[in-house]
């Protein structure tokens, strides 16, 4: 079977900086506790009417298309990964397939959350390996900055997230099996739905309270539209994120270590052989503990989120992209994806770069 390569990369952030300090002017923090916490000194956020997540993800797209030597209307299948659609509905990808003026290709919305970008990577790369498609575009983009609350009620959640987007083109590699030769070694995907709730954004949806309280069974025609969104859930802030961030803290730091590993024992590797280890930025800490826990020196993992905050499922992308354009990553390198969030859900690639 036909494995798959990372033929072109790219990333894209928005020109505004946002510092801890400019947080202080909306909400009760401090730099030190933001920094202390999560290791987070800036993020960016896009320009209010100039960019969206589809936009920012297109720039990113432009960038890997143009490194892989293609041009958009080579390419042919779209995976786009976000939580903070343009839209509810219609996607992202078809979006992108608009703006890119390409074919009449198949554009695909993955919906995972902070590990969505390594989901979106493993859904191209089967497509690869069964010979369906050549040149697959896969997408991270996300624009937070639209969907936090900004008043202290919200300050748990709001001084993690920033914006920004990151961009793979996947095509089929003609390689020798097993861990040396180049591409994707494995994908690996988990999920744990049993938490849903603890990291969620409850509203719009047409949930009607079915998970959490008594569901109201009978039609109510004047209700109907209200049930899914109302002034009521604006007042009560359901339609900004919930966090119970200590424990997402807590299973990341189990599941992060156990996903990496899973990848390196099914290629008959251990965490001596990797060369980069990209970790989904969440929280610095997280990202700590993950390199204490699998025994990694400093030059083996790589951090960015003192500047971009978490990005959600463009954070493994733009960190992957950076570190390889600042020489971090070289062919034949051993590089290890690994995400973790809402869902629960978290998943890993092996790389051979
Ligand atoms: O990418 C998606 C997956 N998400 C994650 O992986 C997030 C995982 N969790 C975390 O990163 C951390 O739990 C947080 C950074 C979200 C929070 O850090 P923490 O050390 O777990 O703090 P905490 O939630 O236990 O809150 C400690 C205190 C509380 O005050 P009291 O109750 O001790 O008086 C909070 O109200 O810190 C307070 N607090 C803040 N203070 C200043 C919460 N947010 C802030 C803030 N500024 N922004």
């Amino acid at each position: 079977m036909q494995r798959s390569k990372i033929a072109g990369i790219g990333y894209y952030v928005p020109k505004n900086i946002f510092t801890n300090e400019d947080l202080k002017k909306y909400m009760d923090t401090s730099d030190e506790w933001i920094q202390e916490r999560t290791g987070i000194k800036e993020r960016r956020y896009a320009d209010r009417l100039g960019e969206t997540t589809t936009t920012m993800g297109v720039e990113a797209a432009k960038i890997a298309i143009e490194r892989a030597g293609i041009t958009p209307q080579d390419i042919d299948f779209i995976v786009f990964a976000t939580l903070s659609p343009d839209y509810y509905f219609p996607g992202c990808g078809v979006l992108v397939q608009r703006a890119l003026k390409m074919k009449e290709i198949g554009a695909l919305d993955v919906r995972n959350q902070c590990s969505g970008f390594v989901y979106a990577l493993s859904v191209a790369d089967q497509f690869i390996k069964t010979g369906m498609y050549r040149n697959i575009l896969v997408i991270g983009s996300e624009k937070h900055s639209f969907g936090l609350d900004f008043t202290t009620r919200g300050r748990n959640i709001s001084v993690i997230f920033g914006d920004g987007a990151g961009a793979v083109v996947l095509q089929p590699t003609q390689t020798s099996t097993g861990p040396g030769g180049q591409g994707i070694l494995s994908t690996h995907l988990h999920s744990d739905g049993e938490s849903a709730e603890i990291l969620a954004m409850y509203n719009p949806g047409t949930h009607a309270n079915h998970w959490t309280a008594q569901p109201v069974a009978k039609f109510d025609a004047a209700e109907m539209g209200q049930m899914f969104m109302s002034h009521a859930m604006i007042d009560e802030a359901q339609n900004f994120p919930n966090m119970d961030g200590p424990a997402v803290f807590k299973k990341a730091v189990i599941k992060l270590p156990e996903v990496v590993m899973e990848s390196l024992t099914q290629n008959g590797l251990t965490t001596a052989d990797i060369d980069m280890l990209i970790p989904h930025q969440a929280n610095l800490r997280i990202a700590q503990f993950v390199q204490q826990k699998l025994h990694l020196s400093d030059d083996k993992v790589y951090n960015n989120i003192q500047k971009y905050g978490n990005t959600t499922a463009a954070s493994v992308p733009i960190a992957l992209c950076e570190a390889w354009e600042q020489g971090k990553i070289k062919e034949g390198d051993l590089v290890c994806l690994a995400a973790f969030g809402s869902g629960f859900t978290w998943a890993s690639a092996l790389i051979r770069w």
